[in-house]
């Protein structure tokens, strides 16, 4: 499916996860409750066996989540020995934010940072870490777990084009050369996503 195929729905609007984290984040201080997690606890261990591999802790590479969420994936790191302060996430929403910090407060966490950010408008700060300041490609990880599926369910442009088709080229700016992007979707196969992420314009190679 192409993103221009899709439909909109309220899972591509701020609203709608603005709604829901503010929910969560009342679940959570209530019943301790943590909230939704995307696609299951196995797609994060997936994902994480992943990361091992390809990305050791001793790496100590800068790993940001886009649209963290809760925070789950990194979590997950965090407990498969990722240091805290290699891990960041952004949300555009700010429960979300809110959300995973508390929880990370209570997982050990602290230094795992969490901040506001729309992955396509906005670059995510600059990780106290990296070096030359200043840079936006300075990240030698990004995750995406169902964030992308989100974006592509937005009201499309005048065009038709779904607010998805610019997400490509944000990772691009923010990679390292050599960095890498792990994503996992449900609205779109391995080939589909391949056809949109590794393309000349993105530089991104499918491996
Ligand atoms: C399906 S949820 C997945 C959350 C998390 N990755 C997980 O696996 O639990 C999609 C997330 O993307 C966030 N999001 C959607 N559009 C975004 C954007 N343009 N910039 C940053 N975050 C965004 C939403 O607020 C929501 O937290």
């Amino acid at each position: 499916m192409n993103t221009a195929d899709l439909q909109p729905s309220k899972l591509g609007t701020k609203e709608h996860w603005d709604e829901v984290y503010e929910q969560e984040v009342e679940n959570f201080e209530e019943l301790g409750d943590e909230g939704e997690i995307w696609f299951g606890e196995e797609s994060v261990d997936k994902m994480v066996e992943w990361i091992l591999e390809n990305v050791p802790p001793s790496k100590r590479a800068l790993i940001l989540e886009v649209g963290s969420g809760n925070g789950t994936l990194l979590f997950g790191l965090l407990e498969a020995g990722y240091q805290a302060s290699t891990l960041h996430g952004i949300d555009y929403s700010p429960g979300a934010v809110k959300l995973s910090k508390r929880i990370a407060e209570t997982k050990g966490g602290s230094e795992i940072s969490f901040s506001e950010c729309d992955f396509l408008q906005d670059d995510p700060a600059f990780p106290e870490s990296a070096t030359p300041e200043g840079t936006t490609d300075v990240w030698d990880l990004l995750l995406d777990k169902g964030t992308y599926d989100a974006i592509a369910l937005g009201e499309k442009d005048e065009e038709g084009r779904s607010p998805a088709a610019k997400y490509p080229a944000r990772v691009s700016r923010l990679l390292k050369p050599g960095g890498l992007f792990l994503i996992t979707s449900c609205n779109f196969t391995e080939s589909e996503l391949k056809t949109s992420f590794a393309t000349e314009a993105t530089g991104l190679r499918y491996q």
